[in-house]
């Protein structure tokens, strides 16, 4: 610890072991991109982590540290990667399953690739209808699955030699559901493990597990986990950091990009109609009512809490915001997303922007799990435990402490991330205010 840092920070010694449910296109090409980056065949473009730098004193001090410099962060060579799947491919061939990558790239890593094998996943047919898998633990109650799982955790923390572990959900999107009785205590949620309440998921069966390990939970998807008083009890009794939930890619990436400027500029919005088209496992899944509903919840919210209608009736109180995801198998991974916006300006004026976006969900979503894996640690090394809303950055849902609405402007959550980072090296945080330069 520096003299001026206000949390003791361990260092980043050893490996850092990735604990990851779900290992389709977002982990395969999160895996194989860490190994290109690796072996130099490939930039990190996308990953805050290894890329920005942050600004540290007065405009007029010239102190830009790369991110990775100004805090310790393990380095891409000590991760070390554990998966879960319902399916029994190696990450080789379920990279090449996903069809994100070029198998020219991929025949270079397929030694590293193939080396890494999913264990049996925790699974229900109830919470992910349209896909089915053979590579399942076997039949035991929610708490047996749960012991499983924590047994996994201590096997792969003995064999890959890892210091420190984090969890980040990558699988698959389950249907929605709404905190209930059993998600109310650690109490009631230990009883529920035990009598196999229907209430309870397979993602929080593993965020159960980690947790109980004192390892980190994050949630790229947008269904119900670790946001639940019982889990958010449990993280904090544990000292363990949990944050979620939906990485913010794609359309609702664009979205937070110009929603803070139209409102900054107060024009108004009178509709809001995205509609996307994607073709991989993830848009199979999706196309199912229960998991799309999970998905809609948190789309929708982002624009909402930006827009703020309650402060803002006569811009944005009458706003019609729709989205629609719809599967198309041809496009497999590069989903398009076309947004169509109906704005008014000066006397109410109306004009329109058109977004077509055409994308690669798992491109835009791997660096995601890389910054969130590095940052979780580094969390939990600096003794922060709960919700992390400083990690609102990544997320279109992001997790807040009870009674607080979210952030959704990526550009306040960014300020957010920095200064938070800033605040761990008792660093002065930047306010914008600048009246000093004109004494
Ligand atoms: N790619 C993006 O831009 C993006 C953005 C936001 C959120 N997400 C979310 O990230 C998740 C992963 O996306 P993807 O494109 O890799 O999907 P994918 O369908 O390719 O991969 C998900 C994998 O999870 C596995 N799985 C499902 N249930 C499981 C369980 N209980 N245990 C272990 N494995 C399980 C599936 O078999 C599949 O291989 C999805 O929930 C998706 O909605 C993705």
């Amino acid at each position: 610890m520096s003299a001026q840092d206000n949390v003791r920070i361990a260092p980043a010694d050893g490996k850092l072991g990735v604990l990851i449910p779900g290992m389709g296109a977002v982990t395969t090409t999160f895996i194989a991109g860490v190994e290109a980056v690796k072996r130099g065949l490939a930039k990190p473009i996308g990953s805050v982590t290894q890329l920005s730098t942050i600004r540290l004193g007065k405009r007029t001090d010239g102190r830009s540290p790369l991110i990775k410099d100004f805090v310790p962060l393990a380095s891409l060579e000590d991760l070390t990667i554990g998966t879960w799947d319902i399916f029994e491919e190696n990450a080789y061939q379920a990279a090449q399953h996903a069809g994100v990558l070029e198998k020219s790239l991929l025949d270079q890593l397929r030694e590293p690739l193939e080396a890494i094998c999913p264990q049996p996943a925790v699974f229900d047919h109830e919470f992910v209808k349209r896909i089915h898998g053979p590579n399942l633990k076997p039949e035991g109650s929610k708490m047996d699955h749960a012991e499983m799982l924590m047994d996994d955790i201590r096997k792969f923390r003995e064999s890959s030699g890892a210091a420190r572990l984090v969890m980040i959900w990558c699988g698959s999107t389950e249907v929605f559901h709404k905190p209930a009785e059993v998600h109310a205590t650690i109490r009631n949620f230990e009883c529920g493990l035990q009598k196999n309440d229907p209430e309870i998921s397979p993602s929080q069966i593993y965020a159960y597990a980690a947790l109980k390990s004192g390892v980190p939970y994050a949630n790229g998807a947008p269904h119900l986990t670790t946001d639940t008083p019982a889990l958010i009890e449990l993280a904090r009794e544990r000292n363990v950091p949990i944050c979620g939930k939906d990485f913010k890619t794609g359309q609702t990436f664009m979205k937070t990009l110009i929603a803070p400027g139209l409102k900054s500029r107060m024009l108004g919005v009178s509709g809001w109609f995205s509609t996307n088209i994607l073709g991989n496992r993830d848009g199979e899944v999706l196309d199912d009512p229960g998991s799309f509903k999970s998905k809609e919840e948190s789309k929708l919210s982002a624009l909402e809490q930006i827009l703020q209608p309650d402060l803002y009736p006569d811009l944005y109180k009458n706003i019609y915001h729709k989205v629609r995801i719809n599967y198309y198998p041809p496009r497999g991974d590069a989903k398009e997303g076309w947004d169509n916006i109906d704005i008014f300006g000066w006397l109410g004026y109306p004009m329109q922007i058109k977004i077509d976006f055409l994308c690669r969900d798992s491109i835009l979503a791997a660096p995601l799990v890389l910054d969130l894996v590095l940052f979780m640690d580094l969390a939990q090394r600096a003794g922060m435990r709960g919700v992390q809303e400083w990690l609102s950055f990544y997320f279109k849902a992001p997790m807040t402490a009870p009674g607080l609405y979210p952030e959704h402007d990526i550009f306040i959550q960014l300020m957010k991330l920095k200064n938070t980072l800033r605040w761990m090296r008792g660093e002065a945080l930047i306010t914008h205010l600048g009246l000093e330069y004109y004494d």
